[in-house]
């Protein structure tokens, strides 16, 4: 699809559970024109003409054009990425490496040649590892590549409180720390409900709040053992739209999302989840926050988890 004047230009790659849901995300939210890319001849086209035949009816005036041609994601102001397999039942994210692997570099391959001015935007899992991948391939400016993954478990943590407190989601506030695994960090002492610290609102214990924590680690395999056939689509779908808008709109807000280290948090050369500003030209600041010793020391678990695939990718020749 060409790019139309003054508007921008989200191309999806993968045409899956979760990019059908973020064309329509992105289609009913006015982000722009939206190219659906996938290998799977068909898929795109079918679910594009679906979401362009939505339009009618809700008054929703931009394109969504489906394609297998890499060449039509030419000039996008963003690209997400969900191309890969999305787990099973008794399967971690780590289990989808080497599969995954492999459909992403020739994912990179192709965006560095077609959409090199784009901010990109992974969701594939194992996401640290994905995303880490993504930038070393495509050899992208490392602020303008970042995973969806701490938005997407902040949500989870913030609806089982919610569901505890019996406030809406969206007064609560929290961080989650770490890599997109079962030793993610959801940091308990930056929680607040509507302002108040989550530990000080009534009827909330410690008991309650190491409950929902332990559900928030598992939320993915929560749901893909509910599902059976695939892993959850419409948080995450919600979670990077989110994060896109930010971006399309320099809206500067602030997300927890895996982003690339250099010394921040004691940790280099990896993504891994983190607060960030994002705006315009992708991760405009990495934010610094004081953890405590039982915090840095979680941090560092899991930081080391996300160094171990990368271990893994770079010995298995997935990096070059
Ligand atoms: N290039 C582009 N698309 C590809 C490629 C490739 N090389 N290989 C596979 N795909 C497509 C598939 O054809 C499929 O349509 O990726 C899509 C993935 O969609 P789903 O199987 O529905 O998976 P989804 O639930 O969308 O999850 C995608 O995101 O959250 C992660 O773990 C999840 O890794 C998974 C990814």
């Amino acid at each position: 699809m060409k790019k139309r004047f003054n508007r921008k230009k989200i191309s999806l790659i993968g045409a899956g559970n979760i990019g059908g849901n973020l064309a329509l995300m992105a289609a009913q939210k006015g982000l722009g024109d939206v190219v659906l890319f996938d290998v799977v001849p068909g898929l795109p086209q079918g679910k594009a003409l679906d979401i362009m035949q939505s339009f009618a009816a809700q008054n929703i005036h931009t394109q969504v054009s489906g394609t297998n041609d890499y060449k039509d994601i030419d000039g996008s102001d963003i690209v997400i990425i969900t191309a890969g397999k999305p787990r099973l039942p008794g399967m971690s994210r780590d289990d989808l490496l080497d599969i995954n692997a492999k459909i992403m570099k020739d994912v990179a391959l192709n965006v560095k040649k077609h959409a090199p001015d784009s901010v990109v935007i992974v969701i594939s899992n194992p996401l640290d590892a994905m995303v880490y991948q993504f930038a070393m391939i495509s050899g992208f400016e490392k602020n303008k590549v970042v995973g969806m993954s701490g938005i997407l478990d902040s949500s989870r943590l913030r609806t089982f409180i919610s569901m505890e407190t019996g406030v809406s989601p969206y007064d609560i506030r929290t961080f989650v720390l770490g890599g997109h695994g079962d030793d993610m960090v959801p940091l308990i002492r930056y929680t607040y409900v509507g302002g108040i610290p989550l530990l000080d609102f009534p009827g909330i214990t410690k008991e309650k709040v190491d409950k929902m924590v332990e559900r928030t680690r598992n939320g993915g395999a929560e749901i893909v053992n509910l599902l059976k056939t695939g892993s959850a689509f419409y948080a995450p779908a919600v979670g990077a739209i989110t994060m896109a808008e930010s971006i399309l709109s320099d809206q500067r807000r602030i997300f927890s999302a895996a982003a690339f280290v250099n010394g921040e948090y004691g940790h280099k050369d990896i993504f891994i989840c983190i607060p960030v500003i994002l705006g315009g030209n992708g991760v405009e600041k990495v934010i610094e926050i004081n953890l405590n010793p039982d915090e840095k020391k979680a941090l560092d678990k899991s930081a080391h988890s996300v160094e171990s695939s990368k271990e893994i990718m770079t010995k298995k020749g997935y990096l070059t």
